[in-house]
């Protein structure tokens, strides 16, 4: 059976350069980079030629970059590492409704430390209006944290005007760009942010490894506390595989990027026009036009998102009903409903995201696929009447 992935947004599959780079490491080069002797140079060595990968990306100093385990790590190191800077007496975030789990959730613990953080919320088309941000700004606030593109919609947030506004009223700025990294240019020295994460598993590298972009001259309180690793600001022995991993992604990102995203914006559109074209009772959710090359959310009326997941698994097709962390739930999506989606419409919502080695193949594989289930769901279903019939 044909297999596509259309689950980009959850994970990536790792770039075959990628895997061949990281091979010593599994072997031979085992040193700690902390050590100063033979076995540790080499592989300091590796670490620190990633970083310079990373920050030459950005655009950013490599002192700039903090490794982490992970983007939800660095996203708490983001948040936690302004909110409990010693000297900091500001008790207000803000941020907004459709964020991932990896802020949401490091946002409520902090409101249980005693800090308030107002959640703005996003249009009927996903996006975060900046006077929205510009009206929750306090005396006390100390960070604004936006996304720069959402996870399920791909929807796109104004961070530059975000960024603007924040900055005027001299708060510091968080975006997390797990997503938009390698799909949108993110050029660190004209972004009006202090601090951005990443993640190497979104951009064909290895799980478990991500990292923070701190601007110079900003502290941050540890969230890992521990040894001198990455200049104090992250304690524990460096995963100099998933780094060294990640720096390669990062290179092959600088040489690649435009024509992946060309390409794979081509085929996400082909993908999409199809599907309209083809499939009565669709739903896009997000923006059409301010929205990440990649993905396409939409919702199929009549028809449950994980009814249509699963019959799509069965051919070989992997999609996500929802944000990856939160597949498997039956419950609709809280990004759409924040959205104002009907929530019937966000039930049967189905998020297909596109990348690097999908084909055209793949694609019409796909839309017969999807035409051919939705039509034998709708036809099972009480509520569907087609237009025609009625
Ligand atoms: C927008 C966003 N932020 C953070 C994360 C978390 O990254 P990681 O899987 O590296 O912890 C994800 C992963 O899905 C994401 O989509």
């Amino acid at each position: 059976m044909r297999k596509v992935y259309f689950d980009h947004n959850a994970t990536t599959p790792v770039h075959p350069e990628v895997a061949a780079a990281v091979q010593p490491f599994l072997g031979g080069s085992f040193g700690n980079p902390s050590s100063i002797h033979w076995a540790g140079r080499d592989v300091r060595k590796a670490v620190e030629d990633a970083r310079e990968e990373m920050a030459a990306f950005y655009g950013c100093r490599p002192l700039e970059v903090v490794l982490t385990s992970s983007g939800t790590e660095a996203d708490n190191l983001a948040l936690k590492g302004v909110a409990y800077l010693e000297g900091n007496a500001g008790k207000h975030i803000v941020t907004s409704q459709v964020e991932h789990p990896a802020i949401i959730n490091t946002c409520r613990f902090l409101e249980t430390q005693g800090f308030r953080v107002t959640y703005v919320p996003v249009n009927r088309q996903g996006i975060v209006d900046p006077e929205s941000v510009r009206e929750a700004l306090a005396a006390d606030t100390i960070l604004v944290s936006i996304m720069a593109a959402n996870n399920e919609t791909g929807c796109l947030m104004p961070i530059g005007e975000i960024g603007e506004i924040a900055k005027g009223a001299g708060i510091l700025v968080h975006t997390d760009a797990v997503q938009a990294t390698g799909k949108i240019p993110l050029p660190w020295e004209t972004l009006p942010v202090d601090l951005l994460t990443f993640s190497g598993h979104k951009i064909n590298g290895l799980k478990g490894a991500g990292g923070l972009l701190v601007r110079k001259g900003l502290e941050l309180s540890p969230v890992v506390h521990g040894g001198h690793q990455e200049r104090g600001r992250r304690g524990g022995t460096e995963n100099v595989v998933g780094i060294v991993g990640m720096g390669t992604a990062f290179s092959l990102l600088r040489k690649n990027m435009d024509a992946e995203v060309a390409q794979v914006r081509g085929l996400r559109d082909t993908f999409e026009r199809a599907l309209f074209d083809r499939i009565p009772d669709l739903v896009l959710n997000g923006h059409p036009t301010k929205r990440l090359p990649n993905t396409v959310n939409l919702s199929f009326r009549y028809v449950e998102g994980e009814a249509l997941l699963l019959n799509l698994d069965m051919l070989g097709i992997a999609c996500s009903s929802g944000s990856a962390c939160t597949s498997g739930s039956m419950e609709a999506s809280p990004i759409l409903l924040a959205m104002g989606a009907d929530p019937t419409d966000a039930q049967g919502a189905l998020r297909f995201s596109l990348g690097l080695g999908n084909t055209e193949e793949d694609v019409s594989y796909s839309v017969d696929a999807v035409e051919r289930v939705v039509a034998k769901l709708r036809a099972m279903s009480p509520l569907y009447h087609p237009r025609e019939a009625m």
